[in-house]
């Protein structure tokens, strides 16, 4: 693996082997190897971040290397110089770099023109670094998802939906996603996933019975702050107590916060399972660090 560039390139394999190495470093955590010793690690971020960002630095830190955090106000970038160019100088300079933008082909671009290991940390389209995550977190929580159905509630085509389709088409689990007509995968998108273990329904109900994953994220993300109309379609597409009425036994729910109280997620779920979504944010450090150490050169 040279890249983490989305779940959609990765193999089944790949991901097992990610999510074995994460929870080894969780585990080991403070005894640490130093697979980045000396390097530095650009993080180049057009989009606000707080789990990412941090989880980034301190795992750069705590294998060794150092991570240089720039805002796209800090470079040129901000000011219209091309990704291809800014890939060219970086790639002379540092040993790796993790971007969070809004295209995906921009992402791609800079694994290119860089010549270094490039991580998504969040694009329009996907965003692996969390899913890998949220599937650490559903190993630990239910031993995996072996027999398991998976629910999301919510945006049905933003970078989370689009990134646990992947995730169910390698690993071949049940994922049922609710979400307004609005916002549901396009017919193409759907067809070139080829993946009959996905299922989309306006119906949240439906997606949440017998579910022992739901998860769920923000209506509008980043990007689509002045969409406001958008989120009246979501009326009745709050993750709470009565939608997890139906949801099996034992069931988790994620969040890959920022989480919107009463909107996405009412207060009550988020705090009766706030050890679970807590739990999910902290494995952003192990799953990225699972990252760093397999694509560190
Ligand atoms: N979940 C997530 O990516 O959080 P941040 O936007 O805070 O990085
Ligand atoms: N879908 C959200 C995820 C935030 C971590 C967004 O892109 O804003």
């Amino acid at each position: 693996m040279k890249h983490l560039l989305s779940i959609e390139q990765l193999s089944a394999r790949e991901i097992q082997g990610l999510l074995e190495s994460a929870a080894h470093l969780k585990l080991q955590r403070g005894r640490d190897g130093r697979q980045l010793a000396g390097q530095t690690w650009a993080l180049i971020f057009t989009k606000s971040s707080t789990r990412t960002r941090v989880s980034f630095e301190v795992g750069i830190r705590e294998l060794g290397g150092f991570p240089m955090f720039l805002s796209k106000n800090d470079i040129q970038l901000g000011r219209g110089e091309p990704i291809k160019d800014t890939a060219r100088v970086l790639g002379r300079m540092v040993q790796g770099a993790i971007i969070r933008t809004y295209a995906q082909q921009d992402v791609t671009e800079f694994s290119e023109y860089s010549g270094v290991p490039t991580i998504n940390a969040l694009t329009d389209d996907e965003h692996p670094c969390q899913i890998l995550a949220d599937l650490l977190t559903v190993r630990e929580k239910l031993g995996g998802w072996e027999g398991r159905k998976i629910a999301f509630v919510g945006d049905g085509f933003s970078n989370m939906t689009r990134s646990w389709m992947w995730a169910a088409k390698r690993l071949g689990f049940e994922l049922a996603i609710a979400s307004p007509a609005s916002c549901q995968p396009p017919a193409a998108f759907l067809a070139n996933l080829d993946a009959p273990n996905v299922s989309i329904t306006a119906d949240p109900q439906s997606a949440v019975r017998d579910a022992h994953v739901i998860n769920t994220d923000v209506w509008l993300s980043m990007g689509q702050e002045d969409q406001k109309d958008k989120e009246f379609e979501f009326a009745g597409f709050e993750v709470n107590a009565g939608l997890l009425a139906s949801a099996a036994p034992g069931h988790i729910v994620l969040h890959c916060l920022p989480a919107y109280r009463g909107k996405e997620i009412s207060d009550e779920i988020l705090e009766l399972h706030a050890d679970t979504i807590f739990q999910e944010a902290e494995n952003r450090l192990h799953a990225q660090k699972a990252i760093l150490v397999a694509i560190a050169r």
